[in-house]
């Protein structure tokens, strides 16, 4: 199969040209120009980019135990249809993927149940409850390529520093959720100009600044590598960029909901505003965007968090946290980074695939020959997003109606078209 000029964007190999790319039998082939047609199928990408497929770092599957919100075949084929061609799907599912067992489990229902590939996190903690380690290295024998606690930190801050000594010594990532529990207080949405417009109860920046400190210092102090998740506040990029300056071993992800959007905009009491952490202040948001612009984020993840209509329609107080992203993230990054001006298609490109690829240990991420033919195709044609057509069960979007600039054109895992 060639992909005959579309412009090509490979940040591993330095390319961002109108060029050819070419595979066969799963794997790139050639990145060159005029590439000959010798009989091979051809599609013309023409006024298109030509990526490596998305990886996201950040999503919530719900499977096992939760499929009314959604499943890993739902859940893939929204990633799928978002230019991911990777997902790391949390372990907070019922019950909780806290065992080898679990992993291998889900990664043969990969086989058969997914259109993108999974790249499987482990719990901590058994069952997610902070009292007994997981067997980590078990997990990662089996193919985890992390742990996380996400939902919740370990708060246990003994049995954590425990958990990143043993990660540290097999090479596993932790995937860290930031919230001090003793701080939320019954909080739902930023606390400031959001919950005092709305009577509701807020959450500080400190229930996130204060763990992210925490699991920075532990980071250095351990050598486990803490990839930060969903970084929200304007405090948590200059934490980030103190730990990277003094050599630690730590990376962050930024998610599209808190750089695109922030609690100005949230209208009234609707729950697809709400997610944890919340949309904070437009000064958080406008930091978030310099930090993006003055690269101390690694990467975009989504934090895809799928509820069903009924749980969202009880209003801020009792709804569940989060909202659903695969199917939105590169129109909103590509709009707001890309056309506002903070980073180029290129640099988009490395925080959606090569960085987040290279923090799970994935393959993917590259269009280097002989890596697996993981392609996304997108344009940045200008649209409106419709969440009656996501391919995710969830259709939880503060964005529903938003026009934005990107589209996903087509999905190929190796070499096969899944969009
Ligand atoms: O908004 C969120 N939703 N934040 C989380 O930490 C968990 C997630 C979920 O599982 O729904
Ligand atoms: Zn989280
Ligand atoms: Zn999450």
């Amino acid at each position: 199969m060639i992909l005959r000029n579309g412009h090509v964007i490979d940040p591993a190999n330095g390319i961002d040209r109108i060029t050819d790319v070419a595979f066969a039998e799963g794997v790139i082939t050639a990145v060159a120009d005029n590439l000959p047609a010798d009989g091979e199928r051809e599609l013309d990408c023409r006024g298109a980019y030509v990526v490596p497929g998305f990886v996201d770092l950040h999503v919530h599957l719900r499977d096992p135990g939760q499929t009314a919100k959604e499943t890993l075949t739902t859940g893939t084929a929204a990633a799928a249809a978002g230019g991911y061609t990777a997902v790391a799907p949390m372990p907070n599912t019922s019950p909780a993927t806290d065992s080898a067992e679990k992993i291998a489990t889900l990664l043969k229902r990969s086989e058969s149940e997914c259109s993108v590939k999974l790249l499987p996190i482990t719990a901590v903690t058994l069952g997610q409850e902070g009292r007994e380690l997981a067997d980590l290295a078990a997990a990662k024998e089996a193919g985890a390529v992390a742990m996380s606690e996400d939902g919740k930190s370990v708060m246990d801050i003994t049995l954590y520093r425990e958990a990143l000594r043993k990660a540290a010594s097999i090479g596993l990532p932790m995937f860290a959720h930031c919230e001090d529990k003793n701080l939320v207080a019954g909080g739902v949405i930023n606390s400031g100009m959001a919950s005092e417009k709305l009577g509701l109860p807020g959450i500080t920046d400190a229930v996130e600044d204060v763990i992210t400190a925490r699991d920075l210092i532990l980071a250095g102090e351990t050598g486990c590598h803490v990839h930060l998740c969903h970084c929200s506040t304007a405090f948590s990029a200059r934490l980030l960029k103190e730990a990277k300056d003094a050599g630690y071993p730590v990376s962050g992800e930024v998610c599209p909901h808190h750089f695109a959007m922030c609690d100005d905009e949230i209208p009234g009491d609707d729950a697809n505003y709400k997610m944890n952490p919340p949309l904070r202040s437009r000064a958080d948001m406008e930091a978030l965007l310099e930090a993006i612009r003055d690269g101390i984020f690694d990467c975009i993840s989504t934090d895809h968090a799928p509820h069903t209509a009924e749980e969202k329609s009880r209003g801020f107080v009792k709804a569940p946290f989060g909202i659903v992203g695969s199917e939105t993230a590169f129109a909103l990054s590509y709009t707001t980074l890309v056309k506002g001006g903070y980073i180029d298609m290129p640099t988009l490109v490395k925080m959606m695939s090569l960085n987040p690829s290279r923090i799970a240990g994935h393959t993917g991420g590259t269009l280097s020959v002989g890596a697996p033919a993981d392609i996304a195709i997108v344009t940045g044609e200008e649209c409106r997003i419709d969440a009656r057509y996501f391919r995710s069960m969830g259709k939880n979007t503060p964005f529903d109606g938003r026009r934005v600039y990107g589209k996903v054109l087509a999905t190929y895992i190796d070499g096969t078209r899944v969009y």
